[in-house]
């Protein structure tokens, strides 16, 4: 019987907890097959009414309850799956509880499980709950005080959430630790580890003057390994004091690295638990996207200190506001610390390839739910990277400052409450001075808008009509979509390459690049003062999460890679060209994108990561989905056969950065990371000429100084049929 797990929950039905749980202290003795918890927890009523107190439990041996002090009979209580009910409680007691698991056994990398003899924990979104019995959500925020007992030979370190405030030996080779977390949080952000580490230390002052001691624990042999998850760690702690004036609120800062670890990372307060691959990377064994996953990840997770932790959600359908807002965090984080245009383009290229599909497909969903029946299945692409894209169009509707004005006033409001993507909301409709209720649809409407746009361009009044419709098509349980507010940054250039600064009804200057809105069906944008035909530019740097069918030639496309201000439109323009040319074999113009390509390499020294992402042809798979009748083997040829064009065109200058030296001493930074793609992508692009290419990859592979380059090589060489590659 899995009752609890098959019901369906709604949003709608939310009601508030009838108890709340102020504090809870737990003596957790650790033993493989046989750890005891023992949870002191005070408990109140919410409500006037006597009510039993229902909390939540999964796989747990009880062994006893007591009410201030006094041990419950079982008539006095009763055990349903997933719950223990206690039916007649007063109205505000101390509740003892005393449970037995077995985190050796527990195979669901969720509660308190061992991975590689070391204990560790996974709570959200509804762990704790196998840790002991517990009101195991969101919305019920809790001091918790930690006592962890353990075998000192086994388990000689014990981490748990906030700052250690006590420790010392016990009877029987055992040792004990204490841990207090001032903050309320909710049962999803509690952690505890414990295991023979090795670990690395530095600390981190605040800019208000605090230290706050750094450590990531990791296994044995692993620590200089971690050194670059802890730079990213101090970058990311003093970006977010510069960015959003976040400074950090505990004495202690511990990440520890888990072989077995279901999520990429979690961000327990004060310990976060993350996947070691996610952790540990150096030049022989680590490839510059794994230190670019790396640092992302470990800014996300630090993150989510004020966006998750301190300000938390009210019930897993807002689990976008604690998500969407870090990922976009995190992103804002990335391009700050490498190149913005490249982060920008990596991260359409990803909600394209994960999101968009989602929102296509049986499983569309609304960035925020209406119901589910495992919310473990809502960890998406549409919460995350959606969710981030949600974010992103508020700051472009409203504006940077009231953005800014906005985030500081959630921040003031919504610290240390459980809250609701309205209560979010509210704080940039007062920043703003704005209406923002038909932005809500962003949250609750599943699918990607489709744009359609077309413009005509009157010579004589020198005006440009530019005509936009939107549609988003049903989804499962959708059948009827409401218009969206789409930001539309809209430029427009002449076929010269000039950068036309035009007026638009409502606006007082003329401007070259317009940040307009879509909120209709069907809008007529009127361009005045046009100097001469444009081609415009709708979607710069992906304003919207959208897709968009402008009607432009393959001729106007080029001169937008050749000329528009945009670098993400520039990308766009040649990934259009180059899908076009493959998909309709309209290969006379192979050679004009060659010539453009060749721009980019010119340009190149000036932000090498964007030059190798230009040189980037369409993946096959993303070929094969744009094809109305796809033959895939047809299609790699199409595709083998541009690149093999445009490698010829630009050979000289591919080898040379091909042959070029890599540093023999190896940086993980940005600058020298966007080197290293721009001679993979060159290499890459070479491999398609086959054996003609010559010696190029046998010798980038010989002189590859570190992963990054011998991985490029090794793919360019098998890519290019050499018998070498055996
Ligand atoms: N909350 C975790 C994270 O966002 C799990 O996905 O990293
Ligand atoms: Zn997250």
């Amino acid at each position: 019987m899995r009752d609890a797990e098959t019901a369906t929950v709604r949003l709608s039905e939310y009601t508030p907890p009838a108890y709340l749980i102020d504090e809870v202290a737990l003596v957790i003795s650790l033993e493989p097959e046989a750890t005891l918890v023992a949870a002191r927890s005070h408990v109140r009523r919410t409500g006037d009414t006597p009510a039993p107190l229902v909390l939540n439990g999964e796989r747990l041996e009880l062994q006893s309850i007591a009410i201030d002090g006094t041990l419950l009979t079982t008539d006095k209580y009763q055990l349903e799956p997933g719950k223990l009910i206690i039916l007649d409680p007063p109205v505000q007691f101390r509740l003892d509880i005393v449970t037995r698991i077995s985190p050796a056994t527990n195979t669901h990398l969720e509660g308190l499980y061992m991975s590689a003899g070391r204990f560790c924990t996974q709570c959200e979104a509804e762990g704790f709950r196998a840790i002991t019995y517990m009101l195991d959500r969101p919305d019920v925020l809790a001091r918790y005080a930690v006592r962890i007992e353990a075998d000192k030979a086994a388990y000689p370190t014990l981490l748990s959430n906030g700052n250690m405030t006590e420790s010392g030996d016990m009877e029987g080779d055992r040792h004990f630790a204490v841990w207090v977390d001032p903050h309320p949080k909710p049962s999803y952000l509690f952690a505890l580890c414990a295991g023979e580490y090795e670990s690395i230390h530095d600390t981190f002052v605040t800019k208000s003057g605090r230290i706050v001691a750094l450590g990531i624990y990791v296994d044995p042999g692993d620590s200089e390994r971690a050194r670059y998850a802890m730079d990213s760690l101090k970058r990311a702690m003093k970006w977010d004091e510069e960015a959003f004036q976040r400074e950090y609120d505990l004495d202690l800062f511990n990440i520890v690295a888990v072989r077995d670890f279901n999520f990429g990372a979690m961000e327990n307060k004060g310990l976060n638990i993350f996947n070691s691959s996610l952790i540990l990377a150096d030049a022989e064994t680590a490839t510059d996207a794994d230190f670019e996953a790396i640092e992302a990840v470990v800014g996300h997770e630090y993150f989510h200190n004020w966006t998750g932790n301190r300000i938390t959600c009210r019930d897993w359908f807002q689990l976008c506001l604690k998500e969407g807002l870090t990922v976009y965090r995190e992103q804002e984080f990335s391009a700050d610390q490498r190149s913005r245009p490249v982060q920008r383009i990596k991260d359409v290229k990803r909600l394209r390839a994960r999101q968009f599909g989602e929102d296509a497909g049986p499983l569309a969903h609304p960035v925020r739910p209406s119901s589910y029946q495992k919310i473990d299945n809502f960890y998406t692409a549409t919460v995350y990277e959606k969710g981030g894209e949600v974010i992103r169009m508020l700051k472009r509707l409203i504006g940077a400052d009231a953005f800014a004005r906005g985030m500081q006033l959630y921040f003031e409001r919504r610290d240390g409450t459980a809250s609701t993507v309205e209560d979010f909301i509210a704080c940039f409709e007062e920043a703003s001075g704005q209406d923002l209720s038909g932005f809500m649809n962003w949250y609750d409407q599943a699918g990607t808008p489709a744009l359609t746009a077309r413009g005509s361009y009157d010579d004589e009044a020198r005006t440009y009509c530019l005509t936009v419709s939107q549609l988003t098509q049903p989804t499962p349980g959708q059948t009827e979509k409401n218009s969206l507010p789409i930001p539309l940054h809209i430029g427009l250039i002449a076929t010269d390459g000039a950068r036309l600064r035009t007026t638009v009804e409502g606006e007082s200057a003329p401007r070259e690049e317009h940040a307009l809105v879509l909120s209709d069906a069907r809008t007529t944008f009127n361009f005045a003062n046009v100097e001469a035909p444009p081609i415009p530019a709708i979607l710069r740097h992906f304003s919207a999460p959208v897709t968009l069918n402008d009607g432009l030639t393959i001729e106007q496309r080029l001169s937008q890679m050749a000329h528009d201000p945009d670098p993400f439109t520039r990308w766009e323009a040649g990934q259009s060209i180059a899908r076009a040319i493959m998909l309709s074999g309209a290969d006379m113009h192979a050679s004009a994108l060659a010539a453009a390509l060749g721009r980019e390499l010119d340009r190149a020294q000036e932000d090498p990561a964007f030059a190798a992402l230009a040189l980037r042809m369409p993946d096959l798979s993303e070929l094969i989905l744009a094809a109305p009748m796809p033959d895939p083997e047809a299609l790699f040829g199409a595709r083998e056969t541009l690149r093999r064009e445009v490698a010829t065109e630009l050979r000289a200058r591919l080898e040379a950065i091909a042959r070029a030296k890599g540093d023999a001493s190896f940086s993980p930074d940005a600058g020298a990371a966007g080197l290293r793609a721009l001679k993979s992508a060159a290499l890459d692009l070479l491999a398609s000429l086959g054996e003609e290419a010559g010696d190029v990859f046998e010798i980038a592979f010989a002189t590859a100084a570190n992963m990054t380059e011998a991985v490029a090589a090794l793919e360019a060489l098998g890519a290019s049929g050499s018998p070498a590659f055996d």
